[in-house]
């Protein structure tokens, strides 16, 4: 008898739930690994005290998400002591690197399975070990084994996360990504359409693709197929309907990418481009290989290309040796690219990283940059948005508001959050929404009949 068939008893009825820290490629393995959860019988459930198998996915890009990792799993102390049989697990980034693992394996002796982000596709077999053997779990694989055809995919049923490559080379000197994540690998073309094909068999219609920097997909291959090659042949499938991806270094935008945007009109008017720094000694130092001037003019050729496109990108204020008019001069970038939306992050030391070795800036600058850097762009996204009032733009519709289930929220081809009051049945579909309203952060709207 099948291990697996042994146990379909004790997983009738059992319960999960998953925390995930960090990045979309995170959040996508968390989809996986519910996938396979659900495959052995687990059922889901937002509550994690009454779940009998509660997992962290964890991120240690910034130290905040590690040591609140470190303190959620701590709260667990009790819950396990007083129910013995549920089974803690903590897998992802913070698993792959020795030090965060060593944390977990010797001080939080509650933890039973440990993986990485390289063994989802054993993690049935971990828990089946677990189970059989009653001792606890500890498998960290440094390659990926034979797991390039994903076939699990996304917890809804119309979008879906598509991983085409793994790991980072780049080495900015903050970033931990190249230790956790590893070296840059590329999958192969045929498996990446292969999925996609049976994805939109399935009834998927809108298709991100993920990677750390998806520009350099191929590079060291012998596939024959760069990143806008693999785009253009990714829109051309039919059934995909909408064909995002993320995320993208700029010192590897190239005209022929913004040119399958261009032409393609299933790829989304939406580009995230990490900016960083609006000074050039800092992105010096940041090992970003590309001046400012550069970033401004990949930005301008694709709004040139593409009219109506929406930009977002990733801002790291108090990097260690910014000073006050490097920060003045990110601050002007801002004005200069007008983004949509941004991820703004304190400078956050991690361990083995170029960066580490700098002195770092004093926190309360570090804070108050960060606030002014939110007052410089909040209004820039309500101009933004308030450009939509009047206009009508298709939306697909995700789920329902949180605040209010008589809300629908959706996203338009530009990556806007948008509200429209509507009928769940709705959930999945595209429809004409005329806005009327906006924030910052949103935009909202009357249903087209
Ligand atoms: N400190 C702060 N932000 C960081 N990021 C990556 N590493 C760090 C760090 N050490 C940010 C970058 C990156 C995003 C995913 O996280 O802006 O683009
Ligand atoms: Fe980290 Fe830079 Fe790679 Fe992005 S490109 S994952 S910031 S090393």
């Amino acid at each position: 008898m099948e291990l697996k068939e042994k146990y379909l008893e004790y997983f009738k009825g059992k319960k999960y739930n998953i925390t995930t820290f960090g990045c979309q490629m995170n959040e996508h393995d968390s989809e996986r690994i519910s996938y396979i959860l659900e495959d052995l019988g687990y059922t889901y459930t937002s509550d994690r005290n009454s779940a009998d198998f509660i997992l962290f996915n964890t991120c240690l890009v910034r130290e905040n998400a590690e040591l609140k990792l470190y303190g959620q799993v701590s709260s667990l102390k009790k819950l396990k002591k007083e129910h013995p049989e549920k089974i803690i697990v903590v897998s992802g980034c913070m698993m792959q690197t020795s030090t965060a693992r060593e944390v977990i394996v010797n001080k939080h002796k509650e933890v039973d399975i440990v993986f990485g982000t390289k063994n989802i596709n054993s993690l049935a077999d971990l828990i089946l070990r677990f189970l059989e053997t009653g001792q606890r779990v500890i498998d960290i694989s440094t390659d990926y084994g034979k797991d390039d055809f994903e076939k699990y995919n996304s917890t809804n049923y119309f979008q879906a996360y598509v991983n085409i490559m793994r790991g980072c080379d780049n080495f900015c000197s903050y970033c931990i990504v190249p230790q956790s994540r590893g070296r840059e690998e590329s999958r192969r073309p045929y498996s990446i359409i292969e999925e996609i094909e049976y994805l939109v068999d399935q009834g998927y219609k809108e298709f991100t693709l993920l990677g750390q920097n998806v520009n350099s997909y191929g590079n060291k291959t012998n596939y024959g197929f760069t990143f806008p090659e693999l785009l253009n042949r990714v829109a051309k499938i039919k059934g995909v309907e909408r064909l995002r991806f993320t995320s993208s270094h700029p010192k590897d935008l190239s005209d022929e990418l913004v040119y399958v945007m261009r032409d393609n009109d299933n790829i989304c008017n939406f580009f995230h481009l990490p900016m960083q720094s609006g000074s050039n000694d800092v992105l010096e130092k940041m090992n970003r290989k590309y001046t400012i001037e550069k970033y401004i003019e990949r930005a301008n050729k694709l709004k040139k290309e593409i009219p109506g496109i929406a930009l977002s990108t990733d801002i790291i204020v108090g990097f260690p040796t910014e000073t006050e008019e490097d920060f003045q001069k990110t601050l002007e970038a801002c004005q200069i690219v007008q983004f949509d939306s941004a991820f703004t992050f304190k400078y956050s030391p991690r361990p083995k990283t170029l960066a580490a070795k700098l002195p770092i800036i004093d926190d309360e600058i570090v804070q108050d940059r960060f606030q002014r850097l939110l007052d410089e762009l909040y209004p820039i996204f309500y101009q933004k948005n308030n450009e939509y009032i009047g206009r009508t733009v298709k939306v697909l519709i995700e789920s329902e508001s949180k605040n209010n289930p008589e809300i629908m929220t959706g996203r338009t081809d530009t990556f806007k959050l948008c509200h429209v009051k509507a009928s769940k049945d709705l959930i999945g579909k595209f429809v004409d929404v005329k806005i009327t309203d906006n924030t910052s952060f949103t935009i909202a709207g009357d249903l087209v009949k």
